[in-house]
């Protein structure tokens, strides 16, 4: 039987089995989520009319190669063009997410004021007024008459300004403030915040204008509202560093016209966000030296590797659970790092508080650190320094065997440009080259701090 939409204009679906109910409730009944009812507006018929015809029909893969090139624009910052593969696709929706404070308003506000001195930018605030914008833009230096400021949180008004002011490059400061009229719901739940930010890309993708969202991040971490506006945007690129510190790190999350992974550094200054050229060096600049505890762990999601430092204090506790603590890694996978360390390495660590630090406020989430994890953890609780020009990077599995990672040409090639020469890796990534101490167990690398 053919199944008819009603003519109730809204509907409330659960974003993760899709039960529909007719009024919004905290809990699906169905699947037993929490929070994931969102209001959807059905208006349109979901088949075609007898009779019509597609509008594209499918092609074989082999016919399917197009001759576009894309347009890139720059945002004269060398290594965020670099990053997002070679600067802005036109057409192309950016998500940039970060805490509060750590610099969204600021780096976009230069990228805005750099676009704006070729063409026209509307950059739209829904957290600041004008002035107050005005104001950062005359502290960095980023005034331009070409770099319009709206300040206004109404969906419909934004689109409207777009269409009059025909900006060649837009950024919304942020998507959770921004609501639509048609939603009942308010600004920055899941429904608006799928609403504004699919709207705002459609336009995007039919006025081949590039967009710019900011995204503000829960405490837990995670982009506030749905999942789903990671995937309606083209790109996520995340923010990060550490409070108290000026050195930010943005880090490329998807890139559907580059590859994700890459990063690039900023410092914070009065002036506005200041690339780093050469984060390797920056990192590894404070690296205590004859201090056991402390490696230098080769960090790459993508192309560029950085070079990082890796902390680990192991003490005598005076709780009756001993601590462990981290920055910069899961705090889960140090627990089995630990783990692996007592049963194949008898490295008792009952009475010892384990704390790690990754120097720079960087988090990785690569598996390959593993290795300097565990480096720096049997280091501190020997009390042996680790050789200054020793790096190391691998993962760990469960019976203490060292496994091989990517990118390891690209890794030791940056440790030997910083002078590194004992290079610890993975047993099977199969380096003939001098210097490279293979790993096959973790109870090899005891041995080789305590030889
Ligand atoms: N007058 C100032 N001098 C130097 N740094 C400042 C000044 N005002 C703000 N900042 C820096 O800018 C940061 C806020 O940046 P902002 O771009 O507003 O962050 P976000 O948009 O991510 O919330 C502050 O945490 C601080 O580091
Ligand atoms: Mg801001």
């Amino acid at each position: 039987m053919k199944q008819k939409l009603t003519k109730s204009k809204k509907v409330f679906i659960c974003s993760e089995c899709g039960t529909t109910y007719p009024s919004w409730t905290g809990k699906c009944v169905s699947c037993g989520q929490w929070n994931t009812i969102v209001e959807e507006l059905v208006s349109k018929k979901s088949n075609l009319a007898k009779g019509s015809t597609v509008s594209q029909k499918p092609k074989p893969i082999t016919k399917s190669k197009e001759e576009k090139h894309y347009t890139r624009l720059s945002t004269l910052i060398p290594s965020l063009d670099e990053a997002l593969g070679g600067g802005i696709v036109t057409g192309q929706v950016i998500l940039l997410s970060g805490e509060p404070g750590i610099g969204k308003s600021t780096l976009l506000l230069q990228v805005a004021s750099n676009i704006a001195k070729k063409r026209k930018v509307l950059y739209v605030t829904g957290e600041e007024s004008t002035h107050q914008v005005f104001i950062r833009g005359e502290r960095i230096g980023a005034l331009e008459d070409n770099l319009l400021i709206l300040s206004q949180t109404n969906l419909e008004e934004i689109l409207q300004v777009i269409e009059e002011e025909n900006p060649e490059f837009l950024i919304i400061d942020s998507v959770q403030t921004m609501y639509s009229s048609h939603l009942e719901s308010a600004a920055g739940s899941v429904s608006q915040v799928r609403e504004v930010s699919a709207k705002i890309t459609e336009l995007a993708k039919t006025k081949n204008i590039p967009v710019i969202l900011i995204g503000q991040v829960t405490k837990e971490g995670s982009i506030a509202g749905p999942k789903v506006l990671e995937h309606i945007v083209d790109a996520v690129i995340h923010f990060e560093g550490e409070r108290g510190h000026s050195y930010r790190v943005l880090k490329v999350i998807k890139n559907r016209f580059g590859s994700s992974g890459e990063i690039a550094v900023f410092s914070m200054k009065d002036t506005g966000l200041q690339e780093v050229k050469d984060p390797s060096s920056f990192f590894i600049s404070e690296k205590p030296q004859g201090k056991a505890g402390s490696i230098i762990f080769p960090f790459t999601e993508g192309s560029k590797p950085v070079l990082v430092e890796v902390q680990a204090l192991v003490s005598k506790t005076v709780y009756a659970v001993p601590q462990r603590k981290t920055q910069g890694i899961d705090i889960n996978r140090l627990s089995i790092i630990l783990a692996i360390l007592e049963k194949e390495g008898n490295i008792f660590l009952k009475d010892r508080d384990v704390f790690i630090n990754v120097v720079g406020g960087m988090f990785i989430k690569e598996p390959a650190v593993d290795l300097a994890v565990a480096l720096a953890v049997i280091s501190s609780f020997y009390d042996i320094p680790i050789d200054r020009d020793m790096i190391g990077f691998g993962e760990i599995g469960l019976a203490g065997e060292v496994r091989s990672v990517h990118y390891t040409e690209q890794r030791i090639k940056e440790a030997r440009k910083f002078g590194f020469k004992k290079i610890v890796i993975p047993y099977n990534s199969k380096l003939e080259e001098p210097d490279i101490i293979p790993i096959r167990y973790i109870r090899e690398v005891i041995q080789l701090l305590r030889s």
